[in-house]
């Protein structure tokens, strides 16, 4: 059956959002101490169970850091460029190849942007110093030639990284590329990091591919935790569509995050699930299995089963800074969903009495709203651009 996503509000079926402060097991949460021993333990818990899976807890045994190579003038003398190899058991399993850009002119360790990119660190910029990602890749086909693909994409996700601008005002800036983490395909969890502490097929509640990207954006925070010109305490994790999925929970799961930002990131991210609106749940299910866990099938056409929606996901970066974006172009990904799903965290902020969006309704395109939590709408396509950054990085200030 062919799926025909919603498009009219008029069709966005009738539901009630879980009031976030509500425990699942009964009772209301009223202050931010009870938020944090019981309100949000418990959110967590079930956002994890029925969708996410839970992933193993804190650095491993056998994690492992190496700097592989520094480039000391670069971006014209403004900037250091380093590629750091992290391993989590050791020398066995994936190893990920974490490209760090470090301002020059730093008087001390400096705030960080840490995020995944989808083919590979050579993306970022044109020049043939940084590493060619020679594994697998967010749309590699087989029987390619992987080295040539490498090369041509050099620089082409320049747009999406606007490293002089990102630097320019004082951020290092850390990426890595997901498929060194765990490769996006189904392949009943043989690949990536999840043989590495599961054994056989992950049970409906365990950890699919965007649990294990988050955790490894995780893992990449540890190994920042060792570089001293990076302020580990002031690291804002940014993710797009998929990764902006992922950049979320990995905001939820890790609080050492200090800012969480979400970039069109859409159904199974900012976008709630309840209005059905664009990609649904069944679809998203369908096209990517191993995006979620077992569990999560369940709500397959039923969204109004779920007992919680993505709102719940945004609160539990609570009392720490959010940032959802959406673009007008990305009906798919529900811009009215996703600044929805922000307005309704708003009652866990209220806690901490920390401010709101200030709105009721989305913005004009262009406009940012909002100071802890924030959004706002680009207008264009699906797509991360300086645009964005721009709100990001004051955002961030
Ligand atoms: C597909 C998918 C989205 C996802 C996007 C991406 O469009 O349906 O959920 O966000 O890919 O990651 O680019």
């Amino acid at each position: 059956q062919r799926f025909v996503a919603n498009y009219d509000e008029a069709k966005v079926p009738e539901f009630n959002l879980p009031n976030p402060l509500v425990l699942p097991e009964g009772g209301m949460v009223a202050s931010a101490r009870e938020w944090e021993e019981k309100g949000r333990p418990a959110t967590l818990k079930l956002i994890e169970r029925e969708m996410y899976g839970r992933m193993p807890v804190g650095k491993p045994a056998g994690f492992k850091v190496v700097l592989d190579r520094e480039a000391l003038d670069v971006l014209g003398g403004k900037a250091t460029r380093r590629e750091y190899l992290v391993s989590f058991a050791q020398d066995k399993g994936p190893r990920v190849r974490m490209l760090l850009y470090l301002p020059k002119e730093a008087k001390g360790p400096v705030p960080a942007f840490l995020g995944l990119n989808f083919r590979g660190n050579q993306c970022l910029e044109k020049d043939s110093w940084i590493t060619p990602e020679l594994g697998f890749i967010v749309g590699a086909r087989k029987g390619e030639d992987r080295r040539a693909k490498a090369e041509a994409m050099r620089g082409s996700a320049a747009g999406r990284w606007p490293v002089e601008m990102i630097l320019e005002q004082g951020f290092a800036l850390a990426t890595a590329c997901c498929g060194n983490i765990d490769p996006d395909f189904h392949d009943g969890w043989k690949n990536g990091v999840h043989p590495l502490f599961t054994e056989g097929e992950p049970g409906p509640d365990e950890w699919g591919t965007i649990s294990a990207w988050a955790w490894g954006l995780s893992r990449l925070l540890d190994a920042l935790e060792g570089v001293k010109e990076v302020n580990a305490q002031q690291v804002a994790v940014i993710g797009h569509s998929r990764l902006g999925k992922t950049s979320l929970w990995a905001g939820a799961t890790d609080q050492r995050f200090k800012l969480v930002i979400s970039n069109n990131s859409g159904c199974g991210g900012a976008a709630l699930s309840k209005r059905a609106f664009g990609e649904t749940v069944g679809r998203i299910n369908r096209s990517f299995p191993h995006w979620f866990n077992g569990n999560f099938k369940k709500y397959n056409e039923r969204e109004e089963a779920l007992p919680f929606d993505q709102h719940q996901l945004i609160a539990l970066m609570a009392p720490r800074a959010v940032y959802v974006a959406s673009a007008t172009g990305d009906r798919w990904a529900d811009p009215v969903g996703e600044f929805l799903s922000v307005l309704h965290a708003q009652p866990v902020y209220d806690l901490y009495r920390k401010g709101a969006l200030g709105v009721a309704e989305p913005p004009a395109p262009g406009e940012t709203v909002g100071m802890v939590t924030g959004y706002h709408l680009r207008e264009g396509k699906h797509d991360v651009t300086p645009e964005d950054w721009k709100h990001y990085l004051s955002f961030f200030q």
